[in-house]
């Protein structure tokens, strides 16, 4: 027995034993892949010299979230997996300010500094001082605290005194340390601190973020500086991460360590991990303060990031506390703004471009030249109002300067610099030979809608292909513009005749059997679209896809639709005056007409489809919000169900939300419903509803 025992015992310890060094090797890897992370986070953000793909990066994150998900004993605070919160939250604390988050004085012209320089000497009476000069961010201000030497609080600026706490989108920021590095100054630890400085997006990140924007179809960001405030503000930290903000620190403060200069506080911030700005620079006067400042103004146009200006500081922090402030400003520190950034160049011609629904804007088109950051060579004309009032012509030199909109503006003419010659612009008639005009009380031009100038004609084609219309996946924006360019395309009806030029199109370059044959199937299969698609596609102005499958519901056959009466169709719950209008009119037109018979005779769904089950229209008009997780049913699945009994899935709660259904983690949308008293379904009562149990 003694012996069995003893065999037993020691089969324990080595099966303790592996499992003690699996444990080991385990949370080796794990600290290996940290600091590996953390070196190509370094590469990536400092230094901007990434040694390893996207993908490489995200396989070594993804190996170490799962390590740590299954070692939980192992996962570190400062681990790079911390950054992100994986659920949006509903909304930020707002916490008070420890100290109040003041604001600058503007100055703009050297003398305006001498001034200053005055009033600081008069009121440190015999002390010394020096200055620094620092670039102001045009960004978003930001606070952080640190405790132990973690971040435990981001607040924004607020109201100066009071802000909100968005330490979750900071985290997402990876130039931000979550926990510091050990610093020591004057033999105390710098671990309970504060530190203040600007977040801001590179131009770069900004472009890429509208690129993605404009492929996606939703409307482009304004500028670098709101898209920031906005990004902050964001609930879904996952979606602050794509942002790819960035963070310059310029402040510190720490109450148990007495602090010397904010030269010095530069230094420290760069020893405890946090990005400084690196042109910062120390003058013992005005004098190199003035060359600081002119050097700045011609070189900020090199930078990759906007600035707004540059912050002269009183560099000792005695003597700042000896200045004090004064109302919200600090009486030892001053902001020197720049100019509006213009730049003059030459007007080579104004093209007319046309929008979407017919809008005939002015676009200047330059010789390329370097504003802010980036290469301009077209600027905004906005309408013939804006030019006539600037009496802006082709061949003129032009001032231009970036505003708060995408791209610059034409802000004036140098009227020296005109040739002789020039003539006043005019609208034409026509353009490639379709009329265009202004309406009576608006400033723009159009071109009419219903005429088919080989762009309205591609919008109008793409649009009918598209996913949430006849789902023609092969005709996108790219190969819609071929065949109009090459013929083959004239309208909407002419799709259901590509398999007719097969051959044609297969000789043509980038195209195969293949891909004409996948072409043609999904033409074919685009037959099938319900009616509510099929009205979707025709494009009828304000006629979205909502409006479209309430129509289908309510006109169960085109026939019916065709002889509505404007009243008819103001009758139908949601649907508007203008959209009644619309669709009213639309059907008035003879050329209108004859493309639905067409579409008719080539088999297209005009008919909604007869339902056998008595319960298939029994929400019809009712809308439904979800908010929260759903046990036993995706949100998707669930807003299917919703709409093939008739109703219908909105994203936003208002009164006239029918129900709202509430899972597990519910967002705001839930407290809507509540202050509104709009009715709330628990997922067992949603599934009773739909019949499901
Ligand atoms: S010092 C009281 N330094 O400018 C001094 N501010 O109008 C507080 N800013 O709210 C700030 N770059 O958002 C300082 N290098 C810099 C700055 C800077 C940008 C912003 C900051 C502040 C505003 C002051």
């Amino acid at each position: 027995v003694f012996i069995y025992e003893f065999l037993k015992l020691e089969k324990l310890k080595i099966k303790i034993k592996i499992s003690m060094n699996e444990k080991n090797n385990i949370k080796d890897r794990i600290y290996f892949l940290i600091k590996e992370i953390k070196k190509h986070d370094d590469l990536y953000y400092q230094e901007a010299n990434p040694i390893i793909s996207d993908k490489e990066y995200d396989l070594l994150f993804s190996e170490l979230k799962a390590l740590e998900e299954s070692n939980p004993e192992f996962l570190k605070i400062d681990s790079p997996t911390q950054r992100v919160s994986g659920k949006p939250i509903n909304g930020f604390e707002t916490i008070a300010h420890k100290r109040q988050m003041l604001s600058l004085a503007n100055t703009y012209s050297i003398g305006e500094i001498s001034d200053f320089d005055r009033r600081v000497r008069s009121g440190l009476e015999n002390e010394d001082y020096t200055y620094t000069t620092e670039l102001k961010f045009d960004g978003v201000a930001i606070s952080l605290h640190y405790k132990d030497g973690e971040l435990e609080m981001a607040l924004t600026r607020g109201d100066g005194t009071k802000g909100d706490n968005v330490i979750n989108n900071i985290r997402t920021i990876k130039s931000i340390p979550i926990k510091v590095n050990e610093v020591s100054l004057k033999g105390e630890v710098i671990k309970d601190f504060e530190v203040r400085g600007e977040v801001f997006m590179r131009f770069d990140d900004f472009d890429e973020l509208n690129k993605k924007r404009e492929e996606q179809g939703l409307q482009l960001y304004a500028n670098p500086r709101n898209t920031t405030a906005g990004s902050l503000k964001l609930l879904d930290s996952n979606e602050v991460e794509k942002r790819k903000l960035q963070a310059s620190f310029y402040q510190l403060f720490c109450d148990y360590v007495e602090l010397d200069s904010q030269f010095d506080n530069y230094r420290i911030m760069k020893e405890l991990g946090f990005e400084v700005s690196e042109f910062a620079e120390k003058h013992n006067g005005i004098d190199e303060i003035n060359e600081f400042l002119t050097r700045w103004e011609k070189k900020r146009s090199e930078l990759d990031f906007a600035i707004d200006g540059i912050v002269i500081k009183v560099n000792e922090i005695k003597n700042q506390e000896i200045l004090g402030t004064i109302a919200r400003s600090p009486r030892w520190a001053v902001a020197y703004k720049f100019e509006t950034e213009t730049v003059e160049t030459k007007l080579i011609d104004i093209s007319l471009q046309i929008g979407r629904q017919g809008t005939i804007t002015p676009v200047a088109e330059l010789e390329p030249v370097l504003l802010s950051g980036t290469t301009v060579k077209r600027a905004s004309l906005y309408n013939e109002d804006y030019i006539n009032e600037r009496d802006i012509r082709v061949g003129d030199y032009v001032m231009i300067e970036k505003g708060g909109e995408i791209i610059p503006k034409v802000t004036k003419v140098v009227i020296e610099k005109r040739a002789e010659g020039s003539v006043a612009f005019k609208f034409p008639e026509k353009i490639d030979g379709f009329w265009i005009f202004r309406k009576e009380g608006e400033a723009n031009y159009y071109i009419d809608d219903t005429s088919n100038h080989p762009i309205i004609l591609k919008k109008k084609i793409e649009h009918f292909a598209s996913r949430n219309a006849m789902d023609i996946d092969s005709l996108g924006e790219k190969v819609v513009a071929e065949f109009v360019d090459k013929g083959v395309l004239s309208g909407i009806k002419d799709i259901y005749f590509l398999k007719d030029k097969v051959d044609v199109i297969k000789s043509w370059e980038g195209w195969g059997e293949k891909s004409v044959q996948k072409l043609i199937e999904a033409v074919e299969k685009s037959k099938n679209q319900e009616y509510e698609k099929v009205l979707f596609g025709l494009g009828i102005r304000y006629l979205g896809e909502g409006s479209a499958k309430v129509i289908a519901k309510n006109f169960s056959d085109i026939d019916k639709l065709i002889v509505a009466s404007k009243e008819d169709l103001r009758g139908v719950y949601e649907i508007g005056e203008k959209i009644a209008e619309s669709i009213y009119n639309w059907f008035r037109d003879e050329e209108n007409l004859r493309l639905i018979e067409e579409l008719k005779s080539l088999g297209l769904n005009f008919k909604k489809a007869e339902t056998t089950d008595g319960n298939s229209e029994k929400l019809i008009g009712k809308t439904f919000v979800f908010t929260g997780e759903l046990e036993s049913i995706g949100r998707k699945e669930a807003a299917k169900l919703v709409e093939k009994l008739g109703g219908r899935e909105t994203k936003s709660v208002s009164k006239q939300t029918s129900y709202v259904v509430v899972g597990a983690n519910p967002g705001s949308k839930f407290e809507n419903a509540q202050k509104l008293g709009v009715t709330i379904l628990d997922e067992k009562e949603f599934l009773e509803l739909v019949g499901i149990c």
